[in-house]
């Protein structure tokens, strides 16, 4: 079975969208693969709740109880490592990786951005793309490199951006596209790992 492992941060809308696709297209029998775990630095992240209720496996990796970076992850790592991933997916999960983290999932680490990448890396994607005049927005599914927000792109989804378009506006419309093509792009890769 290849065990699919995601990180979060906060409200988990796609880590829910990878998990009900899994659940509805029934990825254990047609892909051989299942979401095994998820996994966030925040203890009130509110996608744990959610992971709990479709009966995945949770934990809790409190980036504040570390004081450097690499102790932290290493024990991320120790706990992600448990469940041994075929694939890491980053959904949301609000921490800089070092290049050494990254290393270790090389292949196998996967982000979604809410920008038309190269476009906009790194935060306010949303606003950066309204302030510089974009008609037209959207969300990247990529690799993860040692470089923030680079490395191969692997899915990416478009959508309007509308004269009275606000940061929040935009993002819920891109949001809407990431709950499609983070699930998509998982099942194409699966057949790869
Ligand atoms: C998404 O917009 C994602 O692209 C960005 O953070 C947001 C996470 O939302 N990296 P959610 O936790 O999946 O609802």
């Amino acid at each position: 079975m290849k065990n699919i492992v995601i990180l979060i941060s906060g409200g988990g809308s796609n880590m829910g969208a990878i998990v009900r696709c899994a659940q509805r297209d029934d990825w254990r029998k047609t892909r051989g693969a299942q979401v095994a775990a998820v996994i966030s630095n925040r203890a009130d992240a509110g996608g744990l709740a959610l992971a709990r209720e479709h009966q995945i496996a949770t934990d809790v990796v409190d980036h504040k109880r570390f004081a450097t970076r690499e102790e932290f992850e290493a024990e991320l790592a120790a706990v992600i490592d448990r469940h041994q991933p075929s694939l890491l997916v980053l959904a949301g999960f609000m921490r800089i990786l070092t290049p050494g983290f990254v290393q270790r999932y090389q292949g196998r680490l996967l982000n979604i951005h809410p920008s038309l990448l190269p476009a906009f890396p790194g935060l306010h994607t949303h606003q950066r793309a309204i302030d510089a005049g974009c008609k037209f927005a959207g969300a990247t599914v990529h690799q993860v490199t040692a470089e923030l927000d680079h490395g191969p792109i692997l899915d990416q989804a478009v959508v309007p951006v509308l004269p009275d378009d606000t940061a929040e506006t935009l993002a819920a419309r891109v949001l809407t596209q990431e709950h499609l093509i983070y699930p998509r792009a998982i099942a194409a890769l699966l057949p790869r790992l």
